[in-house]
């Protein structure tokens, strides 16, 4: 994909559903006794893996435009074969955590990326629950044997992650008795506010745990996917860094577990404001007014992304990265070591194609240190074939010298197939 530079973002857009929400209302809608609607149910391409994986365990999904009918059925069966979980680490590990208080067995695939990531996380606390999980090195291929009577646990999670803690609560609805998560930094709570939403309460506790009741049934129902908050990320940042924008995107999921780059934007000099706010299913959503320009200079600390703030800006941090470098004393970002192990290695890749593009970065085993301001130059960017690469750096040729060649694009379709498009609707040159 070839992008040249713009002038300026202007307009009014919305979002395709949430992936995070829509991979929990699939599997949620899939268990429950009724039938489910899900309207803007998620385009992404790791959403359509999950939909293709419960249709194989039995399950009867439609498709009517934008909307998910699922005649949910609280027994799964064993697929006549392995579940392709494509790119998609949600799909991989939150299904793991479903099939285990199944009585089935089951084995899970994953495409060359998801192959290589780590597994252990999940294997560990649901073989405590009572399932069996075989893996090779700790990784996909997993082959799961469930049991309708798992054993409750309570486990502190080693890294904070929404992935681990949603296995652990969806195989704690086939436990007898209270499973307990305890996170040591909040992770997005999609999980817990969709059970409470489809009626299995769900208790956030002030320490960070969470627990739940077993056994316990959904209620099916209706819901409206939220826009997706991390694919309005892109649009955000463009417009801020384009100073004569003006942008608004409707309907869009402004949960405070992943909304979270909105305040960062706005402490480095952003003008962002959110307005319209309601919610469905216990998640938020509104809309986000943005005017391009970088009002002010952040002092040091604002300057610094770590610790408890990493987990609620996980998906954002190498578009986090590409706005740094533009910021009066540039950003640092620490404790975010787990960017080594998504759809790429995250930092090694933003690093790179920062540098690519003429900026001056240094790279830490758990962050990045980014210069700014830097002036930008158009230059051939590496995908890595992850999609949250390819758009962060989509953004930075908006604002390069120049054009900019982004190679294996077409892997934005993994959670965005539209970007490209909605990039041209409201980019001016
Ligand atoms: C997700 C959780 C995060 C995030 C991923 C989606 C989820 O992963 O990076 O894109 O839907 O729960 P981890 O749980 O591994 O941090």
């Amino acid at each position: 994909m070839r992008l040249t530079p713009a002038r300026l973002i202007n307009g009014k857009l919305r979002m395709p559903g949430d992936k995070s929400i829509s991979h929990r209302a699939a599997l949620i809608a899939a268990l429950s006794s009724e039938r489910s609607d899900i309207s803007n149910f998620s385009t992404a391409r790791d959403c359509a893996s999950t939909v293709a994986c419960l249709r194989q365990l039995g399950i009867s999904i439609e498709h009517l435009g934008d909307k998910l009918i699922v005649a949910g059925n609280e027994k799964l069966i064993t697929p006549s074969e392995p579940l392709d979980c494509g790119n998609s680490g949600s799909t991989l590990r939150i299904l793991t955590g479903v099939l285990a208080g199944h009585e089935l067995n089951a084995e899970l695939v994953g495409d060359e990326s998801l192959s290589s990531r780590p597994m252990k996380r999940i294997i560990e606390p649901l073989e405590l629950m009572g399932a069996k999980i075989e893996a090779t090195g700790g990784k996909a291929p997993l082959r799961v044997r469930g049991s309708e009577k798992l054993n409750p646990i309570t486990y502190k999670l080693p890294v904070a992650s929404a992935q681990v803690k949603s296995a652990i609560l969806f195989a704690g609805l086939n436990a007898r008795g209270r499973t307990t998560v305890i996170e040591t930094t909040q992770s997005r709570d999609h999980t817990e506010r969709l059970f409470n939403g489809f009626g299995v309460p769900v208790t956030a506790n002030a320490d960070l745990s969470v627990t739940l009741d077993g056994p316990a049934r959904f209620s099916g129902g209706a819901i409206t996917v939220p826009g997706d908050v991390s694919s309005a990320a892109y649009f955000v940042a463009a417009a801020m860094l384009l100073p004569e924008s003006e942008l608004a995107i409707e309907r869009v999921g402004l949960n405070a577990t992943r909304a979270a780059f909105l305040s960062v934007l706005s402490s480095w000099g952003a003008n962002i404001s959110t307005t319209d706010v309601q919610t469905n299913r216990n998640e938020p959503y509104g809309t986000i007014n943005v005017r391009g320009g970088i009002a002010r200079v952040p002092n040091e600390a604002e300057r610094t992304l770590s610790r408890s703030m990493i987990p609620s800006l996980i998906d954002e941090l190498p578009l986090l990265a590409v706005v740094g470098s533009q910021i009066s004393g540039g950003i640092r970002i620490r404790d975010a070591g787990e960017l080594r192990h998504k759809e790429s290695d995250r930092l090694a890749a933003t690093a790179l194609n920062l540098r690519a593009m003429g900026a001056e970065v240094e790279e830490f085993e758990d962050g990045l240190q980014v210069f700014g301001p830097a002036k930008l130059r158009g230059a051939q960017i590496d995908s890595h074939g992850d999609h949250r690469i390819a758009m962060a750096f989509s953004i930075a040729a908006l604002i390069a010298n120049g054009e900019t060649e982004i190679d294996g694009a077409e892997c934005v379709a993994i959670s965005f197939p539209e970007f490209f498009e909605l990039l041209h609707s409201v980019a001016a040159k």
